[in-house]
């Protein structure tokens, strides 16, 4: 490991709700597992306070927590390497997203492309929480001085709001106390998009289930799901340049390139002049050949729940260890009395 990963602490988090996705497993998963192989300590998180910001029925939230920490771990998420728990076994992150509450300003929050597009014209009616969502999300970062956070290109602006409430504290208590965290958001994979629509980030809420491959999907699933993806009757380019208005076109070419670790230059480099009719094939082919394996890792993985749990209490452990102090020492600067 040389010294810049030594002096990086990567942190980032998944929510439990609905399955995981291609868009999560080539977005973040993947990508999570390079980084762990890379050597950087690790802490990933699945945020079950998160999914609460919109109704959870409680049973199938514990299902899809099983589920997300089934995934990470068949992604190759060793949680003997990384850490690996669920968000509300840590009570500090909780606890210093609501300093953080008192830090940004209603403005900041209500800018929030994500709570616009969620909350819509019913602003009055969702949850306080999902308003408060991105302090939580800084806390989560935070609580662990975390320095990189890998993410799809959808969490940009979250984390550019966990920049500015850690540059706020700073600036209010006069302390250098939080890092300024830098996003990681690179690679092919940064926004794979609906198979339906390629102007759509492909998602666990979209209502088509043809939009998107899930992690639980079989193989006659996904190829049904490749082989009926939106595209148009023109053949592949033999480069990237070819594909600048052709959201399908392209999206398929990312997810070949995303799937095969290659540049998706190589992808047009070996099927330009090719139709659709026979790259489809290929990408179903490499498709299930990538996520069968993970698939049948993950649900033998959730045969034995109680491993599951057992896993996630001792991630939980590991990272309140690490949390603990720095919260203590937040509380401090913002002169809380710890007398215990
Ligand atoms: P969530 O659960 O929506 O998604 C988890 C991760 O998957 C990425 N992702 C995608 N990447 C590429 N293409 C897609 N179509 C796609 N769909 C999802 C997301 O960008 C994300 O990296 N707010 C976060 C969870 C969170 C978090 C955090 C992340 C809570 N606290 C702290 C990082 C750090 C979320 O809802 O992700």
């Amino acid at each position: 490991m040389d010294d810049q990963a030594r002096a990086m602490r990567v942190f980032s988090g998944i929510q439990p709700s609905g399955g995981l996705t291609l868009g999560n497993y080539l977005g973040a998963l993947k990508r999570f597992v390079s980084l762990q192989e890379s050597g950087v300590e690790s802490i990933y998180c699945i945020v079950d306070l998160h999914a609460i910001t919109v109704w959870q029925e409680p049973g199938e939230l514990r299902f899809a927590t099983r589920q997300a920490a089934a995934g990470f771990m068949a992604a190759g998420i060793d949680p003997g390497r990384s850490i690996l728990f669920n968000q509300s076994q840590v009570s500090a992150h909780a606890e210093l997203a609501w300093l953080f509450n008192c830090v940004a300003r209603m403005g900041w929050l209500g800018r929030m492309t994500q709570f616009k597009d969620k909350a819509g014209k019913n602003r009055e009616n969702v949850s306080v929480g999902l308003f408060a969502y991105p302090t939580l999300m800084a806390a989560d970062i935070l609580v662990y001085h975390a320095t990189h956070v890998p993410v799809g290109e959808d969490q940009k602006q979250h984390l550019e709001l966990a920049r500015e409430i850690a540059g706020k504290f700073n600036h209010d208590f006069g302390v250098e106390f939080f890092p300024i965290i830098e996003p990681v958001i690179e690679g092919t994979a940064t926004r794979i998009m609906s198979l339906r629509d390629g102007k759509v980030k492909m998602s666990k809420s979209d209502p088509s289930d043809m939009s998107r491959i899930n992690l639980t999907d079989d193989a006659d699933a996904i190829a049904r799901k490749i082989r009926k993806a939106k595209t148009d009757p023109l053949p592949l380019p033999d480069s990237l340049d070819g594909l600048e208005d052709r959201p399908e076109a392209r999206n398929l070419v990312n997810i070949f390139a995303a799937l095969d670790d290659r540049d998706p230059g190589g992808v047009t480099n070996e099927y330009g002049g090719k139709m659709f009719s026979e790259f489809k094939p290929k990408l179903a082919d490499l498709a299930v050949a990538k996520l069968e394996p993970v698939t049948s890792e993950m649900n033998r993985l959730m045969e034995d729940p109680a491993e599951i749990d057992r896993t996630l209490g001792q991630g939980a452990k590991k990272a309140a260890e690490l949390a603990e102090p720095i919260l203590a020492e937040t509380y401090g600067i913002a002169g809380m009395i710890r007398s215990r």
